[in-house]
């Protein structure tokens, strides 16, 4: 995948300087990193969709967070069911999720 659709970056709570497992981490995002690419593969958009981890956005206290490029859209406070419907909306049907959005 060279160029996709959507690049996803899924905060894992690390630090530069200091805790290496911060709010998100701590948040369970593991569980919603695997509910990300478990809606990912469903939806039969691995070839569009990339997502990678990063460490802290800044904004921990709406952890867990991902931003979707190229639009720049944050989301935060995510749950199984945010993920669900951000792939559904964003991902798959290219509009942003207003609601879920930080
Ligand atoms: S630890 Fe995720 S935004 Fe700070």
């Amino acid at each position: 995948m060279v160029n996709p659709k959507y690049h996803v970056f899924v905060c894992t709570g690390a630090k530069l300087r200091g805790d290496a497992k911060g709010i998100c981490h701590t948040r369970g995002v593991e569980s919603i990193i695997g509910k990300l690419v478990g809606e990912i593969d469903d939806r039969e958009l691995s070839g569009e969709v990339l997502v990678s981890t990063a460490g802290c956005f800044g904004v921990c206290g709406k952890g867990p967070a991902r931003a979707v490029y190229p639009e720049g859209v944050w989301y935060g406070n995510l749950t199984p069911d945010a993920i669900e419907t951000i792939a559904e909306g964003h991902l798959e049907n290219g509009t942003p999720v207003e609601a879920l959005r930080i």
